[in-house]
């Protein structure tokens, strides 16, 4: 576990990573509906988006399930109702999206299965932008540290660390896709609270093969 972490910069890092992936997701859905991928492509994106979706999801049930409760009382100007609200209006555009994906992995109707893909992911987007401003500022680090010690801080991170263990499956797959998804100096601080043993050898070496066709979707590594 990371020690001294500050949440609200983690919050950051990982709102990042998603805002990526999602820009890459809405380009790549645009440039599919005209042109027909080669297989590996198609594999690959497809494979990118199912982490996307998972590791989404995963995140709104940290902040539903974890977060939120926690700074309720703390924090209590932060609305919390609001931002719930925006994550199930996002759970439903994800069966969407998940739906699109589905019919692309077909590989029949490619274009129409893209043009489905990229309108929900564009409506996604929608909701995204604002609703990661509100987060990071009701949930700035001067806020959180006004009214939460450290100590409960690096408790708070550990509990989203196991939530993220138990959701991110396969990890072989959305471990990857979360760490390149960051710029490398971002990928290097956040990996810290990832053990080295997955971060130094079970990513890049053993379980590469795996996630191997998303590399053309992922930052420089
Ligand atoms: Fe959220
Ligand atoms: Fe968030």
């Amino acid at each position: 576990m990371a020690q001294n972490v500050d949440i609200a910069a983690d919050l950051e890092r990982v709102h990042g990573a998603i805002t990526r992936a999602l820009e890459v997701s809405v380009e790549n859905s645009a440039k599919f509906i005209n042109k027909t991928p080669a297989d590996i492509e198609l594999q690959g994106f497809t494979m990118f988006l199912d982490c996307f979706i998972t590791f989404l999801e995963g995140h709104h049930e940290i902040e539903d399930n974890i977060a939120f409760p926690f700074f309720k009382d703390k924090l209590p100007e932060t609305p919390y109702e609001k931002l719930k609200a925006e994550h199930r209006e996002m759970v439903s555009i994800l069966k969407q999206i998940d739906e699109a994906n589905q019919h692309l992995k077909e590989a029949e109707n490619i274009g129409t299965a893209a043009r489905a893909l990229n309108k929900h992911l564009t409506q996604l987007q929608k909701i995204w932008y604002p609703h990661i401003e509100s987060e990071e500022t009701h949930l700035c680090g001067e806020c959180i540290c006004s009214v939460v010690p450290q100590i409960d801080q690096d408790k708070l991170v550990a509990r989203f660390g196991d939530h993220s263990r138990q959701h991110s499956k396969p990890a072989q797959l959305v471990l990857p896709f979360v760490l390149y998804n960051m710029p490398p100096e971002v990928r290097s601080i956040f990996a810290k609270g990832i053990p080295w043993i997955v971060t130094g050898l079970l990513i890049p070496y053993i379980w590469k093969s795996k996630w191997r066709p998303m590399k053309p979707y992922f930052l420089p590594h």
